[in-house]
């Protein structure tokens, strides 16, 4: 069983993938980790980020893998070859650096093997920009996740000001909020302009609008589908501690 979640920055995707997985019993694939790995290598060799060839290579020879403490659907640790990278391709020098180095088609047909290879017959729980439309097609289940511009600059604004320490104020979001949706609306036309597996949903996805929905509300709505597709699921990984984040894809 593969579930696969598609959807802009913002719209929740990845905190509604663990959640799913995590209800489910499912292990959890972050593909956006993978592309933010290849992303800090590039950053420690030096590499343009426009040098596909090199950055296709990386892709290519880096081994990137997740280390799930036992019973675990989230992983809680990120690696590239031996090195642990779990905090370095959160840093805001990665999330610049991904943007570029996922556009290119060299290093996503590597990712997309690598995504394919990691799966290998397991049921999972996969998120990224292209899961239903290209890594997995035959996915049982796509969903495409939306919400409104203003919400998903509300989300992010309330991540970033989380991830700065100061909680979820609602005070301290409002001021980011202008800046976070301008640069989320640019965000958004790059993904669905670009070239290379635009962002879109699949002719089969089903499109949930999260504008108003808790996260809750929409993980039970998936889980919803899997019944509906009379799907059989032997997650055999519990929940572990799941991260206080509100809606907490990074972009
Ligand atoms: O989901 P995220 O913010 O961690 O993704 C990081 C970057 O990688 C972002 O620019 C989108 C891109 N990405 C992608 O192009 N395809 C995927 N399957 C996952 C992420």
């Amino acid at each position: 069983m593969i579930i696969a979640i598609d959807g802009p920055a913002g719209s929740g995707k990845s905190t509604v993938a663990k959640a799913v997985a995590c209800r489910l019993g499912l292990r959890y694939l972050d593909t956006g980790a993978m592309y933010r790995s290849v992303a800090v290598a590039a950053l420690a060799r030096g590499i343009a980020l426009d040098d596909e060839d090199a950055l296709a290579h990386i892709a290519e020879k880096e081994h990137i893998s997740f280390e799930h403490t036992e019973g675990r659907s989230q992983p809680s640790r990120v690696f590239l070859g031996a090195e642990d990278v779990t905090a370095a391709i959160r840093a805001p020098e990665a999330d610049v650096a991904v943007s570029a180095v996922s556009r290119l088609f060299k290093v996503r047909e590597v990712m997309v093997a690598k995504q394919r290879e990691y799966v290998r017959g397991q049921s999972i729980v996969a998120e990224g920009r292209d899961i239903g439309t290209v890594v997995f097609p035959d996915a049982d289940i796509k969903v495409f996740l939306t919400a409104s511009p203003e919400e998903r600059a509300r989300r992010r604004a309330a991540e970033r000001s989380y991830d700065a320490g100061s909680g979820t104020d609602p005070d301290a979001a409002p001021a980011r909020q202008a800046e976070t949706l301008a640069a989320l609306l640019c965000r958004d036309h790059a993904d669905s302009t670009r070239e290379v597996s635009p962002l879109t949903a699949a002719d089969d996805a089903v499109v949930i609008d999260t504008t108003s929905m808790s996260t809750e509300e929409v993980a039970e709505r998936v889980v919803g589908l899997v019944g509906e597709v009379g799907g059989a699921v032997a997650g055999d990984v519990g929940c572990g501690a799941m991260s206080g984040r509100p809606f907490d894809e990074g972009c």
